[in-house]
């Protein structure tokens, strides 16, 4: 029997389920298309808030704007506040204002979760964003809705440190950014907060919740 806050070990074929339904129905979304990790942080410091048909013209200017961390860095704080003008939320732009001296002094951004989550306004789910998104190392990012799809699978409420071991065991290795960004769609497309879309999902066999 397995303690009360073991991670819960999601099978092999639910992550395969995950993969194939995802890969071929990818959003083509313009971050998906950088590797950058500045332009990664910005796109998700943005969506935390805010919804991704606002985000995409918000972000293009934003990076029109401030390019790097040293641009953006050089740039007085009211210039950020005003391009973020309308996406709410300043405090998000504040710090990433603070988080692009931070990078421009350092020469770069760090890879690993320490040195992320050190930077201002970089919590768990951002910092394993930008690992796996930007330099497509292995890490399970869980947001809001990442962490719904797994509460459903299992069944239970979970705490975010055992939503966070059920994530990262449930991550395939060397497979971290489209499985990240698969999980991101069936949650943002099928295991929808209201109206979820259970027939259609793809690991409703190993879902302890499907509304059948
Ligand atoms: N929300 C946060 N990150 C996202 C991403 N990479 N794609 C879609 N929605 C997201």
């Amino acid at each position: 029997m397995s303690a009360p806050n073991a991670p819960q070990a999601l099978p092999e074929s639910f992550t395969a389920g995950v993969l194939a339904w995802g890969i071929p129905r990818m959003r083509d979304l313009p971050w998906r298309r950088s590797r950058d990790p500045w332009e990664i942080l910005v796109s998700e410091v943005m969506l935390q808030q805010t919804q991704v048909a606002r985000v995409i013209p918000r972000w293009t200017a934003f990076l029109e704007r401030f390019p790097t961390p040293s641009v953006c860095a050089a740039a007085p704080l009211g210039d950020v506040l005003r391009e973020w003008q309308g996406l709410g939320y300043p405090r998000r732009a504040r710090n990433l204002h603070e988080t692009a001296g931070v990078v421009a002094a350092n020469g770069g951004f760090p890879r690993d979760l320490d040195g992320l989550l050190a930077l201002p306004g970089v919590g768990p789910y951002t910092a394993r964003a930008v690992m796996a998104f930007a330099f497509e190392l292995d890490a399970a990012a869980v947001d809001t809705n990442i962490a719904r799809v797994y509460a459903r699978v299992v069944g239970e409420r979970l705490t975010p440190r055992r939503v966070q071991a059920i994530a990262d065991a449930a991550c395939p290795l060397g497979d971290s950014w489209v499985w990240n960004q698969c999980l991101m769609d069936l949650g943002a497309d099928v295991c929808r907060a209201r109206s979820p879309r259970c027939e259609e999902c793809p690991v409703r066999r190993w879902c302890a919740w499907r509304g059948d």
